[in-house]
């Protein structure tokens, strides 16, 4: 008997982040003294108010299945969040809870396209690998926007609607965003209302879920759209404002999507951890002073590795508007040091120097060959900071031709 492995799941992407993540392992396996920023994670333990919510729980014995859609308690904390944040009313009922903001995706392209009939999904390159790799598995057609950094890596209408056709379903918007931190501003998220107001077939899933890490303009979200909003998918989720990346913990509301998104959950997780649940209420409702002074500090950080790396010979990098993370153009430095492209060069700053990072390779094809990226994730104390760039600047002055 021939065994064969499905088309399905050889089509089936990664976040590259987890494969370099091996990488720099191997390294300091092998006593390498490596500075990571590489992945996407708060470098803070989760807040105690919130741990002590989560070590409750187990002790109350709350650590049973819950409904799919999550307890009443979270839901009802979120539909609060969502009022607070965006101003927007939504019914506890329109929220479902998963393991983590990442599964809604996969969910949300099963909803709303069919395998394998040539439904279209629209989604940022550079962007989330997830995205390409869950529309393609799931029998969709992945349309990619290019993202400029001559527009801040903000999203432009115009460009998404020449893709938008008979048989786009879905569109995805990320903002702020991953891999850029770029932000989309007040204005272009006006102008894509437009856009959307003119083709109701479509679904957005707003990838909402560096949210509450914007740091010169207010967050800006398309659900300020009420006419949108029976057709946006909101995803957020605990991982990234509270470090709470490990306790799995995210969410999509949408009043139509709601009963479906539950009956998925139910066929693939049954539910999220009770217990992280329980400790997600206390982080959405709690006290939020840990989480304002860790994006305080992401932002003295942001400001730092800006300008330390726009020191860097043959390095420019835009300030980007939330997240954590910094796109600098390193064409220059390539060429500088006769790296063939972005991955030459990150592969050679994590053998010669130690220092990881990604490359725009891993967030899809590469917008203009002429232009080169990396991506620091600067979720990392001020020290890994200073120092990392500092071996990078020796690397490039080392390496010189
Ligand atoms: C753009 C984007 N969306 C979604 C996620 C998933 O987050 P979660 O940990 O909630 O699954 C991430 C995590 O890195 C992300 O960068």
């Amino acid at each position: 008997m021939i065994r064969s492995i499905s088309k399905r799941s050889r089509e089936l992407g990664t976040e590259n982040a987890f494969v370099v993540l091996g990488e720099v392992n191997d390294l300091v396996r092998k006593g390498r003294d490596i500075i990571s920023f590489c992945i996407g994670q708060p470098d803070y333990e989760t807040p105690s108010n919130i741990k002590l919510a989560g070590i409750k729980a187990i002790e109350n014995g709350k650590h049973g299945y819950t409904p799919s859609s999550g307890i009443l308690e979270l839901r009802q904390a979120i539909a609060d969040y969502i009022l607070r944040t965006r101003n927007l009313h939504v019914d506890p009922d329109d929220v479902v809870v998963g393991a983590g903001a990442k599964p809604f995706i996969m969910y949300s392209v099963l909803a709303t396209t069919d395998y394998g009939v040539g439904n279209e999904v629209i989604y940022p390159n550079p962007g989330f690998p997830i995205y390409e790799s869950q529309i393609r598995t799931m029998g969709a057609v992945p349309i990619p926007i290019n993202l400029h950094q001559d527009r801040n890596f903000s999203l432009d209408a115009n460009e998404l609607e020449s893709k938008i056709t008979d048989n786009t379903r879905l569109v995805i918007i990320n903002s702020p965003h991953n891999p850029t931190g770029g932000s989309i501003s007040h204005k272009d998220m006006d102008d894509l209302a437009d856009v959307f107001r003119r083709h109701p077939q479509c679904w957005i899933f707003a990838d909402e879920i560096y949210s509450q890490l914007c740091y010169d303009n207010k967050f800006s979200s398309l659900t300020k759209h009420d006419d949108l909003c029976d057709r946006i998918i909101i995803s957020d989720g605990v991982s990234k404002t509270w470090a709470m990346t490990g306790w799995r913990l995210g969410f999509a509301a949408n009043k139509m999507l709601a009963s479906i998104f539950s009956k998925w959950v139910t066929n693939t997780e049954s539910c999220a951890s009770q217990i992280s649940q329980w400790a997600a209420v206390e982080a959405f409702s709690g006290s939020q002073s840990v989480a304002i002074s860790m994006k305080d500090s992401f932002l003295e950080r942001r400001n730092l590795i800006v300008k330390l790396t726009n020191e860097l010979p043959g390095v420019s990098c835009l300030t980007p508007g939330g997240a954590f993370y910094t796109w600098p153009d390193v064409t220059e430095a390539c060429k500088m040091v006769g790296a063939v492209d972005s991955e030459d060069f990150r592969r050679r700053l994590l053998n010669d120097v130690g220092v990881a990072v990604l490359a725009d390779i891993h967030f899809g094809e590469r917008v203009l060959e002429s232009e080169q990226h990396i991506r620091f994730s600067y979720a990392a104390s001020v020290d890994n900071i200073k120092n990392g760039i500092d071996r990078i600047d020796q690397f490039i002055r080392n390496n010189k031709r």
